[in-house]
């Protein structure tokens, strides 16, 4: 069974019995679904080994996939490593509490071994968001927490979704209304004072470069462009600053945030050209007999009117977001209407559109076209 608590994020002291019930279960090694400012999370005890690998079973997720530790408070830092370089400290002071994660130099014995998947570092972040931190504290210890989906689904951004997705497979949700970011935290990690992005998320690349004068990042549409697809094997030269390749983020490798419709990418210059692309593609579909969907944005809805089955706006055009608080939920939507061919319309990888497109571009196995 798992049990549903809902909170009110403006009122979290009006709740506590519900997250001292919660945490209890957390500290018993318990499966805890919570919210955080960019989607839900699964929490269990990072030192808990048995916990852990419920998370790993509920979630169907790889062993190989290191998890993300998250602290209420900054000061915990020291439980977890016992070398933190000034670049990190000052990414800290600028992004934390926030959409932010750091790989750090793992002391050895703080978490369980399968936290890091074996890696000698931990990946840490205190999440901004009133339920999550209390629920934390209360909890008394380093939650580990992967967002709350079955491996390779769309992540959750409401508690609906992670009922969807491991009712019955989890202990409990604490139902916090929908997150606010909506794609997941920024994966950095700082070597030799060069700030690598290991994912996008809701820390933008403009945001760190405003804090530390080196920030590795690649474009994701250069990248599928290229030809390349799986960031595991990207060659350095296609990284924008010519240093050596970074270090991976594991998770990256595998195929995510999938909808059960074949998905594909159009990206080009000219929204018309993009649209008439999509709409004849659309029609050779529904001659198939398939069920046709489209990702689009508020102004270009009408583009589309009678020519798709299902058409999912992520938002304007001009707020990227929105489009990151939505892709989710829309990517969601299409399962929901059993559609099973999808386009989508590539947006700007400015700001935190770079993480839209990061999830998009896996959400469709990197099939794009360039139009
Ligand atoms: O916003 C978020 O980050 C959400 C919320 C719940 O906090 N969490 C989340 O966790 O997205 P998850 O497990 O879905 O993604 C964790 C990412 C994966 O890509 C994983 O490979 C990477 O972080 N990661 C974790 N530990 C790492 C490490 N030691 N080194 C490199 N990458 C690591
Ligand atoms: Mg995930």
């Amino acid at each position: 069974m798992t049990k549903v608590w809902t909170v009110n994020p403006q009122q979290v002291e009006a709740a506590d019995s519900e997250l001292q019930e919660a945490a209890r279960l957390i500290r018993e090694g318990k499966r805890v679904a919570f919210p955080t400012e960019t989607v839900y999370g699964l929490g269990a005890d990072a030192r808990n080994a048995e916990a852990i690998a419920g998370i790993f079973t509920a979630k169907g997720r790889p062993a190989d996939n290191p998890l993300i530790v998250h602290l209420a408070h900054r000061s915990q830092i020291s439980d977890l490593t016992d070398r933190l370089d000034e670049t990190s400290c000052r990414l800290m002071d600028a992004f934390w509490p926030g959409p932010l994660t750091l790989v750090l130099p793992a002391k050895p014995g703080a978490v369980a071994a399968s936290v890091t998947a074996g890696l000698p570092t931990v990946a840490v972040r205190v999440p901004d968001h009133p339920v999550a931190l209390r629920l934390i504290e209360a909890a008394g210890c380093p939650v580990a927490a992967p967002s709350a989906n079955r491996s390779g689904r769309p992540s959750p951004t409401r508690a609906a979704h992670v009922l969807a997705d491991l009712d019955g497979r989890i202990d409990g949700i604490v139902d916090g209304g929908p997150t606010g970011v909506g794609v997941e935290s920024t994966v950095v990690e700082v070597v030799d004072g060069v700030v690598h992005v290991l994912r996008p998320g809701g820390v933008s690349a403009e945001q760190l470069r405003r804090v530390a004068s080196r920030v590795l990042v690649r474009g994701e549409l250069s990248a599928a462009r290229s030809g390349s697809g799986d960031s595991a094997q990207q060659s350095a030269s296609e990284w924008q600053a010519e240093e050596e390749a970074p270090p991976k983020s594991p998770g990256m490798k595998y195929t995510h945030y999938a909808p059960q419709g074949r998905l594909t990418v159009v990206s080009g210059e000219a929204a018309d050209r993009i649209s008439a692309w999509i709409s004849g593609e659309l029609r050779r579909a529904k001659e198939k007999g398939e069920r046709t969907g489209v990702l689009t944005f508020d102004e270009h809805r009408t583009l589309y009117s009678s020519k798709a089955d299902v058409i999912v706006s992520v938002g304007s055009i001009h707020s990227p977001e929105s489009m990151a608080r939505h892709l989710y939920d829309s990517l969601r939507s299409f399962d929901e209407e059993k559609v099973t061919v999808i386009f989508a319309e590539a947006i700007e990888e400015q700001g935190i559109g770079l993480a839209v497109m990061n999830r998009l571009l896996k959400a469709a196995g990197n099939r794009v076209m360039f139009v």
